[in-house]
């Protein structure tokens, strides 16, 4: 039976940050975030946008008809409201979906949204009929004038997990790998995530190469049976060091072709920064939208979540795959830009780990899912319109 992705949507804030302008703030070459980094803008979170409202949001773009037929909603993040309660059913609230559907919530940094996409593959080949929503949702939160705070951003995929899927068929064999190490975590009494960034950056490549080599020790495949890698980007520098340790000089057809790729997947990435979970598929929806892709080509993913565990797995590209994938670009060019002060007042009115009532000022936003505020240790949203 074929299994995979059937729909491909994305959402993010309506407000983002050029980095040229943090990087006057932080007294930095701006080159050093624009090329050193490979990024020129990040999303900029209001208080009223958390990992659910974002979710929501993302998932809210698959039209109802398909949204009808979801059993399962598989929400992955590391941007949790709540110790106890799945931000999936806050989710399914939101977006009217009916009682009989099971929900439920995954952590492992930036790696759970591919444990639930494979989740999601096990419950389609015992229910071939069902559909999984599995959305990846997050808000990557360093810290002011952080080592980090220039990697930061915010959003969510949604993807439809189904038999004949629309967009990308996954294939049976992957390689997991996992080891306990220390270059990200965020403890419960932080807002904020603690991370050896340069340590983080050496393990993602070793991770890499373990999942890629033993990859080809059990399929035997190799560069050549591939279109292109796409890379989890918790900034777009990062898929060029992963490549690069693959590639090293070599500059002929097959280097170029995946070079290319990663050009084409890190377009969106560079706008609106980490996403954490959801950032290895928003490569795949860039470069899907601005690669040469086409129907029949294999692509190879790869996830990594600090703490650490890496997955190298691999779809083809269906026949008509296009109509099935959201196009999030006018989206972005219409978000509204603010100044180092406006993100930085935003920054510090998150919630957080607050424990008082409140009241946030919805006046400002558009998004149709917000987060009002906070009554008797609840949270407030609203879906609008
Ligand atoms: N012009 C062009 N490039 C410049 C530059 C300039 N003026 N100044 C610096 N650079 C380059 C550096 O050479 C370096 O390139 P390289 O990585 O290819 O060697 C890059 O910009 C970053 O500079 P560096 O001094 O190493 O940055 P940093 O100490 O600020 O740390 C991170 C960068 C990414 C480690 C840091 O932002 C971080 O910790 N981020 C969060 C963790 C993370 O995302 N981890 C990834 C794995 S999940």
């Amino acid at each position: 039976m074929k299994i995979g992705i059937d729909r491909l949507t994305f959402a993010t804030t309506e407000l983002y940050l050029d980095l040229r302008d943090l990087a006057a703030a932080r007294h930095v070459d701006p080159d050093k975030y624009l090329m050193g980094i490979g990024q020129s803008q990040q999303a900029v979170i209001p208080p009223t946008q958390d990992a659910v409202t974002l979710a929501a949001q993302a998932a809210a773009k698959i039209p109802a008809a398909e949204l009808a037929q979801v059993s399962t909603v598989i929400v992955a993040t590391e941007s949790g409201v709540d110790n106890s309660k799945a931000a999936a059913l806050y989710v399914k609230q939101l977006l009217g979906l009916s009682d009989f559907v099971r929900t439920i919530e995954l952590k492992e940094a930036c790696y759970s949204a591919t444990a639930g996409l494979q989740f999601a593959k096990g419950l389609v080949a015992l229910h071939p009929t069902e559909k999984i929503l599995v959305i990846a949702s997050d808000i990557a939160r360093y810290g002011l004038q952080t080592g980090g705070e220039v990697t930061q951003g915010g959003g969510a995929v949604a993807m439809v997990v189904a038999k004949d899927p629309r967009v990308l068929e996954l294939e049976s064999t992957s390689v997991a790998f996992s080891q306990d190490v220390m270059d990200f975590w965020r403890p419960l009494y932080r807002s904020e995530a603690l991370v050896d960034g340069k340590y983080s950056t050496q393990v993602y490549i070793d991770f890499f190469q373990a999942c890629w080599q033993r990859y080809q020790q059990l399929t035997g495949a190799t560069l050549d049976d591939f279109a292109g890698f796409l890379f989890h980007l918790p900034f777009t520098k990062m898929g060029k060091k992963a490549l690069a340790s693959e590639l090293g000089d070599r500059d002929d057809q097959v280097a170029q072709r995946f070079w290319a790729v990663l050009q084409a997947s890190q377009v969106y990435s560079r706008r609106v920064g980490n996403l954490y979970t959801g950032s290895l598929y928003l490569s795949l929806l860039s470069a899907l939208n601005h690669g040469q892709l086409q129907a029949g080509n294999r692509l190879g993913l790869f996830s990594y979540g600090s703490g650490a565990e890496g997955e190298f797995l691999t779809g083809r590209l269906v026949d008509g795959f296009a109509a099935a994938l959201e196009r999030p670009d006018a989206m972005l060019d219409q978000r509204r830009q603010v100044s180092v002060a406006e993100y930085e007042t935003l920054f510090n009115q998150h919630l957080g780990l607050q424990s008082q009532d409140c009241t946030f000022d919805l006046s400002d936003s558009q998004a149709p899912f917000v987060l009002a505020g906070q009554q008797n240790h609840q949270r407030q949203y609203q879906r609008r319109g």
